[in-house]
């Protein structure tokens, strides 16, 4: 119980981690160099957002008039619906206004509006936006968000974590672009991958720092007895930053690094001169249960391979369509259809009796394979093959 309670706290307080302004700009600027015009005359949404001082709707407002909106809609979700809700106190901005009340400032979301010259300065910016409460708390499946979604083109936020499937949906069935943060790991969820098999969804442009993300979190998170490593929580400038592994941009729109093809080296060529220990004068291998070549790192993709690869999930922020296609993912959900053949109790045996561990059942279908005798379990893949 109380580990289910600290578990809770935890995917509470992971729902409000917050997106750095540097991070926001680097990707959206990637989308800009690949198509100048693709925010222009379009209608963007920042739902699940905290306009008041979210960095998405400072980027999307004092960008407006260079990125040519027509029109920027940005939502908040009511502190009291939130899991979250330790330390609420209503921002100066919003209590200092004519519209502020000491309830809805609880119950109810917020929007904020940009579309015009609100203070007739000569241009649309930041001090142009126009807010009020919403009927609603701002849940994003409400009758009232889901509104605004059908009237925007583009959608753009950092979701909460545990709500991440839903939201993906939420946005698929409504059939808009969009650009959001999630986590590598969904890449193989069974509502997702599809639809990066199909190439209708991809990873964004940047990957934060080599995939770690470092988001501005609640300082009540920061406790230093338990934190071993100063660079995955710290103070900066006034914010507590907190770091977040395995971090992505997830778009259906076009960006130029999806066609930078790979340069890669052939078998022969990284078994010779490969920087892995893992590649470099071994040979590579197939699965034991699974007719493709094991691949441990993206960099060893031997070009002149024509048959079926695994390669890791990070293949894909080098994904270019043009040079490859992507056939499966080894997540149970879709190992059988794969024909990713069960472990069986041979290659447990074999498994334990080198020194292996775990909890393992003869109808398991991960991919295993065997390195200079030693039976291995592979680390998640995802199944590619060269575009002929
Ligand atoms: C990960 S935070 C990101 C906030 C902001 N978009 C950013 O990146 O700076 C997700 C936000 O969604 C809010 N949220 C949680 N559940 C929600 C829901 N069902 N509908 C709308 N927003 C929700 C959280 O309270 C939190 O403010």
């Amino acid at each position: 119980m109380a580990n289910t309670n600290l578990a809770n706290a935890k995917t509470a307080k992971n729902d409000e981690f917050y997106t750095q302004y540097p991070d926001i700009q680097k990707e959206i600027n990637a989308y800009l160099d690949y198509n100048p015009d693709v925010f222009r005359g379009k209608t963007v949404l920042l739902p699940c957002d905290d306009p008041e001082w979210s960095n998405f709707t400072k980027f999307f407002a004092q960008n407006f008039e260079l990125l040519g909106l027509k029109k920027l809609i940005s939502t908040s979700f009511a502190p009291e619906s939130k899991k979250f809700k330790e330390g609420y106190m209503p921002t100066l901005f919003e209590t200092e206004s004519p519209i502020f009340d000491k309830d809805k400032t609880r119950t109810h979301g917020k929007i904020f509006v940009l579309d015009h010259d609100a203070n007739n300065s000569g241009r649309i910016d930041i001090e142009d936006l126009q807010w009020q409460y919403l009927e609603g708390d701002g849940d994003f499946r409400s009758k009232e968000i889901r509104k605004l979604r059908d009237e925007a083109d583009i959608i753009v936020t950092n979701p909460p974590f545990s709500l991440f499937r839903e939201f993906f949906a939420w946005i698929m069935e409504a059939g808009k672009k969009f650009v959001i943060i999630g986590n590598i790991n969904a890449v193989s969820y069974k509502e997702i991958f599809p639809y990066i098999k199909n190439g209708e969804v991809w990873l964004g442009s940047s990957y934060f720092n080599g995939g770690a993300a470092y988001f501005i979190a609640d300082a009540s998170m920061y406790d230093p007895a338990k934190m071993s490593n100063p660079k995955n929580a710290f103070f900066q400038d006034g914010k507590f930053l907190w770091r977040v592994n395995g971090v992505r941009w997830y778009t259906n729109i076009d960006h130029g690094r999806r066609h930078e093809p790979l340069r890669l080296m052939t078998m022969a060529e990284n078994i010779k001169h490969s920087k892995h220990k893992e590649v470099k004068g071994q040979q590579y291998v197939k699965y034991d249960n699974y007719d493709a070549l094991e691949v441990p790192y993206y960099d060893s993709i031997p070009s002149d391979y024509d048959g079926l690869m695994g390669v890791p999930r990070s293949f894909l922020d080098k994904y270019c369509p043009d040079q490859f296609e992507i056939i499966g993912v080894d997540s149970t959900d879709f190992a059988e259809e794969l024909g990713i053949a069960p472990i069986g109790e041979e290659w447990i045996q074999k498994y334990k009796a080198a020194g292996g561990t775990g909890h393992m059942t003869a109808n398991m279908r991960n991919l295993v394979l065997t390195v200079d005798g030693v039976p291995k379990i592979s680390y998640a893949r995802i199944l590619i093959r060269k575009k002929q």
